[in-house]
């Protein structure tokens, strides 16, 4: 039964992991962090609504967002309260499920949303715990003191509640609980503790990016790498188009499209990557809908279905060959708008640029030519 809510806790402002961007919107294979989690949790079987907590005031990507999930609500100052903020965003009677997440563990696997649920049978609550396995040691007194660690434990999300039980507990606890069972622990309730997980982790510091991607990535297949070549024509005309920018130019490149050469290449290398034939295969010139199309639509249709091979961009490397017009001074602009088309962080993304010393067709000024190469991760199967 589709009855149980999640609620993503997402209102961080991530500054142990600095960056800039809170930790939970960043890129991470080739996702933002918190989709992870949203996709995790709504392709559940018992999992009806999801709720994303996000940070308050201006917040540009809620569309984005609002894909992932049912509900989008503003968190508050502390994590309780923006637990508070989700639980209150639905409607729910007392003995609703609940599975209350941080949107900053997304290595979240099927079985263990489906063992919370199972311990909600016969407890009151239920969360994944970890043992401690390293020394533990005491530091408040003027020696170490060794604490014995076999009865403690490290606890992750998802917390499994039942509605009444957590809403009523946090608006009456202190408001900067570390976790949501911290508010029901001491009211005598029952807490069932499953086996965690370890790519269950939290991301917490800047290196935490690196150690969760190889957990999540950990059991599965090897990388893939394609390669992709593509040339154009020049002719009348005043501009070309090169990696989506435009630099203006004595002459235009010919295509049906926008003869983008250095997309074109990449489109292929990723198709190539997973063997899914070649642009001509995807969008034939022969289609009028594809005329004077931005490339940008064949590359994101060529991520889209890698990531439905489940295969994720790594690193793309692309080399635009010409003898003009001059591509240094706009390379940074290609690179930041083929970064961002694709949900890539800048330095996966590298274009360069040669001539042919005045050899060959490019060396004559007939055309340009594009070549590219794409390394793709495999994703975590879903489970
Ligand atoms: N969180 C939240 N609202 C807050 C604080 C935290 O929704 N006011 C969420 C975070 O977005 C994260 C989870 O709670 O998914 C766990 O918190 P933490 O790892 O501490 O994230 P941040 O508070 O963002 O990081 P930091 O403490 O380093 O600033
Ligand atoms: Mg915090």
């Amino acid at each position: 039964m589709k009855s149980t809510i999640a609620i993503i806790v997402a209102a961080g402002t991530g500054e142990r992991a600095g960056g800039g961007t809170p930790k939970q919107f960043r890129p991470l294979l080739g996702r933002q962090m918190v989709a992870w989690s949203a996709l995790a949790l709504s392709r559940h079987p018992s999992i009806g609504r999801t709720v994303i907590v996000v940070p308050k005031g201006a917040y540009n990507q809620r569309q984005e967002l609002e894909a992932l999930c049912d509900i989008v609500v503003e968190g508050g100052e502390t994590r309780s309260q923006s637990v508070i903020a989700g639980l209150k965003a639905t409607e729910a009677n007392d003995d609703t499920l609940v599975l209350i997440h941080d949107a900053a563990r997304p290595g979240l696997s099927q079985s263990i949303i489906t063992e919370l649920l199972a311990a909600l049978e016969t407890h009151d609550a239920a969360a994944p715990a970890m043992t401690v396995d390293d020394a533990l040691k005491d530091t408040s007194g003027d020696t170490l003191k060794t604490i014995d660690r076999a009865p403690l434990r490290r606890i992750q999300t998802p917390q499994a509640f039942r509605y009444g039980d957590i809403l009523s507990a946090l608006i009456d606890s202190p408001q900067d609980l570390v976790d949501d069972l911290a508010a029901i622990e001491a009211m005598g309730k029952s807490v069932a503790l499953i086996q965690g997980e370890a790519r269950l982790a939290k991301v917490t510091y800047e290196e935490d990016f690196e150690m969760i991607s190889r957990l999540m990535t950990q059991q599965v297949r090897a990388p893939r790498m394609g390669t992709g070549f593509d040339v154009h024509q020049f002719g009348p005309g005043d501009q070309v188009t090169l990696c989506g920018i435009k630099i203006p130019h004595t002459h235009g490149l010919i295509g049906h499209s926008d003869a983008d050469i250095g997309w074109h290449a990449l489109t292929d290398a990723i198709l190539g990557a997973v063997a899914m034939g070649d642009i001509g295969d995807h969008f034939p010139p022969s289609d009028p809908q594809w005329k004077d199309a931005d490339s940008g639509k064949f590359l994101l249709h060529a991520q889209r279905l890698a990531s439905e091979a489940g295969y994720a961009l790594a690193n793309v490397d692309i080399t635009l060959i010409c003898e003009a017009p001059k591509i240094k001074p706009y390379r940074d602009a290609m690179r930041a708008k083929t970064a961002s088309l694709l949900n890539l962080p800048l330095d996966a993304v590298s274009v360069k640029a040669t001539t042919t010393e005045g050899l060959g067709f490019t060396g004559r000024r007939e055309g340009m030519a594009g070549q590219a190469s794409a390394v793709l991760t495999a994703l975590p199967k879903p489970d």
